[in-house]
């Protein structure tokens, strides 16, 4: 298993130099590096990055792997090369793609996200390693491995939802960014996080998925202890598009003036349901009770008990035993 993975990390290591090299270089890579153009990210910061190109055809990573010695074995363990039924031979899982790479905590690169450069209903926008030996989806965070001293001086992370997102947040000059590969934000993610931080500002997309996937963040963190708090873009932005359109000033002020996930909840929930509805303000009341019982600490419960009852208009003893009751609910 050591060799196996020694032989992993290296394949992925020069894979990656290779995808970089032909993108900064190769007349192939017109397209990616016009593409690079179009969206504000410099050559510096692809550089930075390692971003990389995947060749549309199957020719110029083959002769790469012979050049290299890659053996054909090796390369679809690692998911460089991935294998159907129709097409019978092995060919290249990434072709035509903005490639990034994700790294480990040692920055080793150990697996790759590549982004279709040409708007295509039929291809999926981004598409991703397969899990191998190296990469676990639901335990990389990626950027960490940039971000992670500036998390910790910072005691704070500011967590997106993609690569582009954490490239130009932390391009913007706050360095103490991360994203979980757009999949659920996991225990593992929340722990990792925890050594580094005891607060969270959540950073997503303005859209329904954001909005969901922020909530499940949270449920993912308050266990351990974690503050979470949320920063509210306008509707239809993400982190990039923002600081695009708005500047690094704005941006800055939005991660400021982060919301409480409490409050952030309050006014994400009212803007979409009517709570002055009696039956949505139970429901709420309900909802918030199930989250309540996720804070590791009592004084995160009670202040957040507090400020439910507060913005509700009841009593914090109603809400205190609407908590009693969830807690019973699931142990
Ligand atoms: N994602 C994915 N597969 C998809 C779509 C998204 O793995 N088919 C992940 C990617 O990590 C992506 C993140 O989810 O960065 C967020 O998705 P989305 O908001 O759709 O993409 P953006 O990050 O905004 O990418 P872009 O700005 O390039 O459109
Ligand atoms: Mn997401
Ligand atoms: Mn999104
Ligand atoms: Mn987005
Ligand atoms: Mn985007």
């Amino acid at each position: 298993i050591a060799k196996q993975r020694t032989a992993m990390i290296r394949v992925h290591k020069e894979i990656s130099a290779w995808y970089h090299q032909l993108l900064m270089k190769h007349p192939m890579a017109d397209a990616a590096r016009q593409y690079l153009k179009n969206r504000g990210i410099t050559a510096e910061v692809a550089k930075s990055w390692q971003l990389g190109y995947a060749p549309p055809n199957t020719q110029p990573l083959r002769e790469w792997a012979m050049k290299n010695k890659f053996g054909s074995g090796l390369l679809i363990e690692a998911g460089i090369l991935a294998t159907s039924e129709e097409r019978g031979d092995a060919y290249p899982r990434f072709r035509h793609r903005l490639m990034f790479p994700i790294r480990n905590d040692n920055g080793e690169v150990i697996a790759f996200s590549g982004r279709v450069l040409e708007a295509d209903a039929k291809a999926a926008k981004y598409l991703n390693s397969p899990e191998t030996l190296l990469f676990n989806k639901s335990k990389v965070l990626f950027g960490f491995d940039k971000s992670k001293r500036a998390i910790s001086k910072a005691g704070q992370a500011i967590v997106c939802e993609g690569q582009i997102d954490t490239l130009m947040v932390f391009e913007a000059g706050f360095q103490n960014v991360v994203a979980g590969q757009g999949t659920a934000f996991t225990e593992f993610h929340a722990r990792a996080l925890k050594r580094q931080a005891d607060e969270v500002v959540l950073c997503y997309d303005s859209d329904n998925a954001g909005y969901k996937a922020a909530e499940r963040a949270f449920q993912a963190l308050a266990p351990f202890g974690l503050i979470v708090k949320v920063a509210m873009l306008p509707k239809g932005e993400d982190p990039d598009s923002y600081i695009r359109k708005q500047g690094v000033e704005a941006f800055g002020a939005l991660i400021k003036e982060a919301k409480d996930f409490v409050d952030y909840q309050w006014i994400s929930v009212g803007s979409r349901r009517d709570l002055t509805e009696m039956r949505e303000r139970i429901k709420f009341a309900e909802e918030m009770a199930e989250n309540v019982k996720l804070f590791d600490t009592p004084m995160a419960k009670e202040t957040t008990i507090q400020r439910v009852a507060r913005s509700l208009g009841i009593s914090e003893e109603v809400m205190r035993k609407l908590v009693a009751r969830a807690e019973k609910s699931t142990g």
